[in-house]
């Protein structure tokens, strides 16, 4: 009696409230799903016991974080004992009905037919949620042994047109996998019983307390859902069953190769998650490699679109940091991650920032303190669970350096492949191409020199110079700056401590020098500069005019990325990821941090960059630019009006 009085004191607002809250809870992978797999430092061997123990740290350790999956990988239904591999053909533990069970030798709590049951129990009430992986279609064992199909509506063999149904009746045995030949293949969902026999498997995980499935299905052959040959019957019929299911289960899916957003455009709305990607191991290569991936989901909108019962979002695959195995291995953890702390930084900010789930993949029994702090970034899970605007920005300048010195070219997407820079170069003052430089007076204390290009507009804001301060100006300064006369100090922007150099020791037909240079800032003649009324920048200790001319994106300024994204509480988070194999320093122009992010205006920023600390106190109205190691990133997080 009291309680009823007490929901009927509710107002009616709050009712609504609480239902939108209750409808909204379960929208399924509302932010990217984060978790643990075992596959990263156990291959396929994991047992029941370090399963457990990896949970328990999950749970003690990563669960309030957001870390809630803790996932078994591939072949838990594969008995290991000698001569047993991940294409091993005879070693599964199989129903009587051909579906694959977890291998009781491994997982001891699975005897007497309980499945996963007792294992996902345990998960649950460390308040984690336990998922596994399986592959597409029937087990060749399943096929060969021609086992019977279960209809679940009726507990016996399923029956139709006067007869029982078989694996080999629903088998299609041209479509196997192509590294796991002897493992499985696809299922006809044309029939009845292929459905059937999907509806057996999958209620049956459900009934198991299974809450994410990792569904593993061969792209590279002529079954593949993301190649030439588009089949999704499967991943269709699948998504219907487990919206149908009174669990919810995240879907997701691995196609082990590389896909396109056009192909994935077919899966999203069927999953919860999709791997873009092959396998992400710890090398460079394999961490650089999700650059340009990542950057056409963004562009093509994949990140949250709708998904199974919720949302969906492209999976750069597990994070193999810690304590590892190696790939198809048939043994445990042994050995530490390869790739550099500064790597592994580029790798979580850029999974962070690209809005990947984030699936810790070492060894949690081992996990070392660098690597938990990796993980468990404040900021990198807040900009993973709720940043929104994600997108790689193509305004990104490096300057990389050849001994001393800083040559200077800005990035810009072009509608091709190919990307252009545009490059300070140095030029005769004859050279009519040369007289573009304009003043451009921001207010009384800063002003720019900027290129005005004749295809203004074509990529938005031009390319402009910082008066800079040099030592020699102090008592004749504002001279300078309100007439132009005298020599100036040209910095690539206000933060940089940088001067444009026309040094004429170097051959202007050097292609190293075609390019202008930036040299720490001295009071030496090379960095002296006037501007002239026709409109040319002349290096008054060499005689040479400054000029930006456009090129072809050479290999430095590829490898010069960044990503843009905003925060729930109207922040900018800004990445600098120096993909190159030297030392750059990185900067993007305010203005062009605008064109990234519609509807906003930026003209003056604070913040800091959360990796080493580096703060922007005094409102910068430019740039914002910092030195990046090389295979390391930088990460502000900027306040700005
Ligand atoms: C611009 O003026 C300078 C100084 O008078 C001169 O040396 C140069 O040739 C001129 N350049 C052009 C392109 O008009
Ligand atoms: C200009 O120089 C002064 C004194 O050397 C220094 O305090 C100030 O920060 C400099 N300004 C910029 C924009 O670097």
């Amino acid at each position: 009696m009291k309680l009823s009085l007490s929901i009927y004191l509710i107002s009616l607002p709050f009712l609504f409230f609480l239902l939108i809250a209750s409808v909204s809870s379960q929208e399924h992978a509302s932010t990217p799903p984060r978790g643990w797999n075992s596959y990263d430092s156990y291959s396929w061997i994991i047992s029941e016991e370090e399963f457990l123990q990896n949970a328990v740290v999950l749970s003690q350790a990563l669960r309030d974080k957001g870390y809630e999956y803790a996932v078994v990988d591939y072949l838990w239904y594969r008995r290991k004992v000698p001569g047993a591999g991940p294409d091993s053909l005879g070693f599964d533990v199989i129903d009587e009905w051909g579906r694959v069970i977890p291998d009781p030798d491994r997982w001891p709590l699975s005897k007497d037919g309980k499945g996963f049951t007792e294992v996902a129990n345990k998960v649950h009430s460390m308040g984690l949620k336990f998922g596994i992986h399986v592959m597409r279609g029937i087990s060749t064992q399943a096929v060969n042994a021609n086992t019977p199909i279960l209809d679940t509506t009726t507990g016996r063999a399923y029956e139709e047109s006067g007869r029982v149904w078989h694996a080999q009746d629903i088998a299609l045995k041209e479509q196997t996998c192509s590294w796991m030949q002897n493992g499985f293949m696809s299922v006809n969902t044309d029939l009845g019983a292929g459905k059937a026999f999907l509806r057996s498997l999958y209620q049956q995980y459900a009934s198991w307390g299974v809450d994410f499935i990792v569904y593993y299905f061969d792209a590279v052959k002529n079954d593949c859902v993301f190649g030439a040959d588009l089949n999704i019957n499967e991943i269709t019929y699948i998504s219907e069953i487990l919206k149908e299911l009174n669990r919810p289960i995240l879907y997701s899916l691995s196609p082990g190769t590389k896909a396109t957003p056009d192909l994935a455009k077919a899966v999203s709305g069927l999953s919860n998650m999709y791997r873009i990607t092959g396998d992400d191991w710890d090398t460079w290569t394999d961490v650089a490699a999700h650059f340009d991936v990542a950057r056409d989901f963004a562009a093509a909108k994949m990140i949250g679109s709708s998904g199974l019962m919720g949302k969906s979002w492209p999976d750069l695959d597990m994070l193999p940091l810690g304590y590892l195995t190696d790939p198809a291995a048939n043994e445990g953890p042994h050995r530490k991650c390869r790739l550099t702390i500064q790597e592994q930084r580029t790798q979580v900010t850029l999974w962070s920032i690209a809005k990947s789930p984030l699936m810790f993949g070492g060894d949690l029994r081992n996990m070392d303190d660098t690597t938990f702090s990796l993980i468990t970034n404040p900021t990198l899970l807040e900009i993973n669970s709720y940043s929104s605007n994600n997108a790689e920005f193509p305004y990104i300048s490096g300057s990389s350096p050849s001994g001393r010195k800083l040559g200077w070219s800005r990035r810009y997407p072009t509608s091709t492949e190919e990307s252009e820079v545009e490059t300070l170069s140095l030029t005769s003052c004859k050279d009519p191409k040369a007289s573009r430089w304009l003043v451009n007076e921001l207010d009384q204390d800063l002003e720019q020199i900027c290129w005005k290009e004749n295809t203004e507009g074509r990529h938005g804001e031009p390319f402009c110079l910082s008066l800079g301060n040099s030592s020699t100006k102090s008592d004749q300064g504002i001279t300078y700056r309100s007439q132009y006369q005298g020599a100036l100090h040209l910095l690539p922007s206000e933060d940089m401590r940088f001067c444009l150099d026309a040094s004429p020791k170097y051959k202007i037909t050097s292609s190293e020098f075609a390019r202008g240079s930036f040299s720490p800032c001295t009071a030496n003649a090379n960095q002296m500069w006037k501007f002239h009324g026709n409109g040319t920048l002349i290096s008054s200790y060499s005689g040479l005019c400054a000029k930006m001319k456009k090129v072809k994106a050479n290999a430095d300024a590829a490898g010069a990325r960044s990503w843009i994204a905003t925060g729930r509480s109207g922040e900018i988070f800004l990445a600098f990821f120096n993909l190159n194999s030297n030392a750059m320093t990185m900067s993007a122009l305010l203005s062009d941090l605008a064109k990234a992010l519609p509807g906003r205006t930026v003209s003056s920023c604070t913040g800091s960059e959360i990796w080493t600390g580096a703060k922007i106190d005094r409102p910068t109205q430019y740039a914002v630019s910092i030195s990046v190691q090389s295979h390391d990133c930088a990460l502000y997080v900027l306040n700005c009006r």
